[in-house]
């Protein structure tokens, strides 16, 4: 009966030494990654950002990795402003920011990379930050793009450069035939055009046929008779009827007076 009671109480006691270890391991609450825009042009800059709940209270780090490759690492401390390690040689150009303040135990605060100058290689790479601790990991998946010219429905494009990243202009004229929305369109950083062309189909540019001519004449000739006639049906029956009743009355008149005669 004691050993069993014993017993219980050695499992409730690994357990707890097990729990602190853990919590001593993951020391922060990483919120989920986020990117300034979901896609990036060429020759822009991402940022990926993440809020940072610091809930240990030694010494520990926190690391961001661009496809496992270590970019740029911070030491934090409690009671410390978060200090950057010297970042190891990785051919990434990026740039860490945090916040300049002391972190306390239980405070929050946003950590950026940013990764300059990104070009298509960087498409679906994994930018990660991590802890030491096992499952403290936040992982975002860079989305890179070039913005994509429009053209067909009398738009003509002359795109600065091929492909077309950030910053590339693109010169939009309409062809003959429509009217004209002269337009310059500029690549953005989430790799769509600041301005969008639309060319509408002119009309009166268009020269008609002679048939055509003749057809819309003919149209409106055969328009115009059937209000007519729908007119006189509904406001003139009274005139028309009268009309006819005289014209009536008077051949009915002649020809009874001719009978009686
Ligand atoms: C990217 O970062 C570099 C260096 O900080 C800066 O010169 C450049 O203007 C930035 N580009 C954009 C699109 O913000
Ligand atoms: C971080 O927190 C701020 C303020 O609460 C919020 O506006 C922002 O969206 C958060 N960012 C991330 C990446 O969760
Ligand atoms: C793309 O960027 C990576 C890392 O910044 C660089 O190593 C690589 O040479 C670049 N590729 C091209 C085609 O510019
Ligand atoms: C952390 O604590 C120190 C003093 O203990 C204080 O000066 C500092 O403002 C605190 N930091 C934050 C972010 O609250
Ligand atoms: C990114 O992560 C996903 C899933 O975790 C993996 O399948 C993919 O291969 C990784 N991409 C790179 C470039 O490492």
């Amino acid at each position: 009966m004691l050993s069993i009671k014993m017993f219980c109480y050695k499992v409730f006691q690994l357990t707890i030494l097990l729990l602190q270890l853990t919590d001593v391991n993951c020391q922060f609450t990483l919120s989920a990654l986020s990117l300034q825009h979901p896609t990036s042009s060429v020759g822009s800059n991402a940022t990926a950002t993440c809020n940072v709940t610091y809930t240990g209270s030694t010494t520990t780090t926190l690391t961001w990795k661009i496809n496992d490759v270590s970019v740029q690492i911070y030491q934090i401390e409690n009671g410390q402003i978060p200090l950057q390690a010297s970042p190891p040689a990785s051919g990434y150009d990026t740039l860490p920011s945090t916040t300049t303040s002391i972190v306390n135990t239980s405070d929050t605060f946003p950590m950026n990379l940013e990764i300059r100058n990104v070009n298509l290689t960087l498409n679906q790479a994994n930018v990660t930050l991590s802890c030491p601790a096992p499952n403290c990991i936040q992982k975002v998946n860079l989305q890179i793009g070039v913005c994509q010219p429009i053209t067909g429905n009398g738009v003509i494009a002359t795109v600065s450069s091929s492909p077309c990243g950030f910053g590339c202009t693109v010169q939009y004229s309409c062809a003959s035939g429509y009217t004209k929305n002269d337009v310059t369109a500029t690549c953005q950083e989430d790799a769509t055009f600041n301005t969008i062309p639309i060319c509408t189909l002119s009309l009166r540019s268009k020269p008609l046929s002679d048939g055509a001519i003749a057809g819309i004449v003919i149209g409106c000739i055969i328009v115009v008779a059937i209000i007519i006639v729908v007119l006189i049906a509904l406001f003139c029956k009274q005139i028309c009827c009268c009309a006819f009743t005289i014209l009536c009355l008077s051949w009915g008149t002649k020809e009874y007076t001719a009978g009686r005669s």
